[in-house]
């Protein structure tokens, strides 16, 4: 919790003395970065903290995914990836629409990102046991070893010459998120073949 207040008030410390020392122009541009980066602290800090409020509602799973897969069909036809969605059609999770929507955006942006042109990216829903389990498998430029454990880190953006800007939130608002639902998250990734992120929910929170 202080740990989050810290990171808050280190970026916006930063944010008024980069507002101070810039140019009108350039503070302009950079306005919407640094007020998306406060957001995302703010959210994060919410989440980790049990502050979050969530609306639960009941939300069919396989629809709000279709719905993400609609909000990126530009991005992906960009980098030249398809998306499609397999499993089970019948799932419903309580959870909080508007933030399980983000986390699902921030998982396929982060597979159509990191991906090849020509790649594929499959979204699967599965009960597994006592969970719910939701896959994005990609099999794209995939994480190295040393560097798997750090992804969820906040502000943690992978190797420069490889990744595409981002402000390093994404995944660390991911977990948070996930696990202020109860939740849990967890990847696997091989190198030059691509990457599985998943994120699943205790069953008793989802009848089919
Ligand atoms: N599907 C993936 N394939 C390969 N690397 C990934 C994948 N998803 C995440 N990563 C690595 O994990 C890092 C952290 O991801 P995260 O989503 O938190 O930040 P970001 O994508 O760099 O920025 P942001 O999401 O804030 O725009 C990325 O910079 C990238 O190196
Ligand atoms: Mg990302």
């Amino acid at each position: 919790m202080r740990q989050s207040f810290q990171v808050i008030a280190v970026a916006l410390l930063t944010a008024a003395l980069i507002g101070c020392a810039s140019a009108p122009a350039a503070r302009s541009k950079r306005e919407p970065r640094t007020l998306a980066l406060l957001n995302s602290l703010m959210d994060i800090s919410e989440a980790e903290s049990g502050s979050m409020r969530l609306q639960l509602e009941p939300v069919a799973l396989r629809r709000l995914i279709e719905e993400v897969v609609d909000l990126y069909e530009y991005s992906a036809e960009d980098a030249q990836v398809s998306v499609s969605v397999t499993g089970q059609d019948a799932v419903t999770l309580m959870a909080d629409r508007t933030r399980l929507r983000q986390v699902l955006a921030n998982l396929l942006d982060n597979a159509i990102k990191y991906s090849r042109p020509g790649g594929s990216i499959v979204i699967d829903i599965a009960q597994n046991g006592e969970r719910t389990v939701i896959s994005f498998k990609d099999d794209g430029m995939g994480i190295a070893p040393e560097e798997i454990s750090k992804v969820w880190d906040r502000i943690y953006s992978g190797d420069k010459s490889r990744s595409q800007p981002g402000l390093g939130l994404g995944l660390s608002i991911v977990r948070a998120v996930v696990r202020a639902h109860g939740g849990e998250v967890d990847v696997s990734s091989t190198p030059g073949s691509g990457s599985i992120f998943s994120i699943s929910f205790l069953r008793h929170l989802a009848t089919t």
